[in-house]
């Protein structure tokens, strides 16, 4: 696919700004931006609560202080550098005053940080008030609900920007240790032996969180786990770890390798996914009673192709878990060992994603006090982010404003992630009643991996 040169926008637009995700995560990023000379544009927040630029910048002062602390150099400035728009979205007045604002920009982006059903909306006004001249459109996930609203909503995008202008955000692909899996993988030959349907007896990635639906219950209920975080955010992982190596490190190369990954996900089947719900979940605000809803998913998938065909996939993922942990276990077939009294354990490679980055490599050693006995050791590198990392949406909304589409998801990828679960989950399988703070509903070893689901240690 030929790119056009990347060129920097020159104006952000936010919609969605008085929003919980701006409020936890765009301003504070966008002041890390300031912070390292990244930032030095018109920011325009658009929303509809009846406020003015004063009450806009208040709101964007607490939300720095709130999350990660206002910087004395960096706050000012980008305070600074805000400008607001106040309207409904269905109303054109709205979008003449964006325009105003904009002024002599000639490449904004407009990030959509609001429900996906009022993108078509949004977009639509943005081209009759003339403001998709030279733009680019930044969208949040989940990207559509099943296929067939993915590809409607890419039908409206696709009217007004080319593809190439399109940037579909999945934040955990802007994760350091989520990118690093592919430098892991590509960069130490030792893996390529035994990564493969030879050596590997199976493969599962838990995301855990410890915490419920935090007052975000009504798009949770609208959402449920596997549209939250499988399809997106878990099926990255799942690509970096499985895919073949690109033959070239531009976003298409890497974007063909990882879509040629997902094509080769056997579709979902019913009774390989076990949906479970936390007793309480429904006297969350904005919980439908009787709601159906998943707040945990656990999932066997089948990657038929030639390096991983009959290597089961398992994805775990929920809210109000024991901990708050992304990992990834790859466990490979024992040895036939004859060496010791006892079979040893399984070979491992572990990964994890966070709240610390470790890599680490299961083994097995005779035990010093009984040397007939296999113990398993891990050789492991692990550290803490340091405060000045950079966070995921710092890195994403970055590259869409410098023009680098490598983290984000290609329409085909979207559509394709979307084929994969759409079955299991218009079949509405029952969901599963499991106590807060446990590993989910007993259901979930139905579908666990052979030698059982690895829950995360802190
Ligand atoms: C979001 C989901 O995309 O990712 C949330 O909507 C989830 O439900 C979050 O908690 C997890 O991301 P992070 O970066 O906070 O681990």
């Amino acid at each position: 696919m030929s790119r056009p040169a990347p060129t920097a926008a020159d104006a952000l637009v936010f919609f969605g700004a008085t929003g919980d995700l701006a409020f936890k995560k765009i301003f504070p990023s966008l002041q890390a931006m300031v912070k390292r000379g990244h930032l030095d544009l018109p920011v325009i927040g658009v929303a509809k609560a009846g406020w003015g630029l004063e009450q806009f910048v208040a709101r964007a002062r607490d939300s720095l202080e709130k999350h990660g602390g206002f910087d004395a150099q960096a706050g000012p400035k980008l305070l600074g550098l805000l400008r607001y728009v106040d309207g409904d979205y269905a109303d054109a007045a709205t979008f003449a005053q964006l325009r105003q604002a904009l002024g002599a920009a000639q490449r904004p982006m407009h990030y959509l940080a609001i429900p996906p059903a009022l993108f078509p909306k949004v977009v639509e006004q943005l081209a009759t008030a003339r403001c998709t001249d030279g733009a680019r459109v930044v969208v949040e996930k989940p990207f559509g609900h099943d296929e067939a609203s993915a590809v409607a909503l890419n039908a409206v995008l696709l009217q007004h920007f080319d593809e190439a202008h399109i940037y579909r955000i999945d934040h955990y692909l802007g994760k350091a240790p989520v990118h690093n899996m592919l430098h892991f993988r590509f960069a130490n030959g030792f893996l390529e032996p035994f990564w493969n349907r030879g050596h590997v007896e199976s493969v599962q990635i838990t995301m855990a969180e410890d915490f419920g639906v935090q007052g975000r219950g009504a798009f949770y209920d609208a959402t449920g786990t596997v549209r939250d975080v499988v399809q997106n955010h878990l099926f990255q992982v799942l690509a970096n770890l499985a895919m073949e190596p690109p033959v070239r490190t531009d976003s298409e190369s890497i974007r063909d390798e990882k879509i040629k990954l997902l094509r080769a996900v056997r579709t979902l089947q019913p009774a390989d996914l076990v949906r479970g719900q936390f007793n309480s979940y429904q006297a969350e605000p904005g919980v439908r009673r009787g709601s159906d809803t998943e707040t945990f998913a656990a999932l066997r998938l089948w990657v038929d192709n030639w390096r991983w065909m009959d290597v089961p996939f398992y994805i775990r993922a929920g809210k109000n878990l024991p901990v708050t942990c992304t990992e990834l276990l790859v466990r490979l077939k024992r040895t036939p060992s004859v060496y010791s009294a006892h079979a040893p354990a399984a070979n491992h490679v572990r990964m994890r994603i966070s709240p610390d980055v470790t890599l680490a490599i299961g083994m097995n050693v005779l035990s010093p006090d009984d040397e007939r006995v296999s113990q398993p050791v891990e050789m492991l590198a692990s550290r803490h982010p340091g405060a000045g990392e950079m966070d995921a949406y710092e890195r994403v909304l970055g590259d869409a404003m410098h023009g680098d589409p490598t983290l984000f998801a290609r329409e085909d990828y979207v559509e394709e992630a979307w084929r994969i679960v759409d079955p299991a989950l218009a079949a509405t399988t029952p969901v599963q009643a499991y106590a807060p703070q446990s590993w989910g509903p007993a259901d979930a070893m139905r579908v666990a991996p052979p030698g059982g689901w690895s829950d995360p240690k802190l």
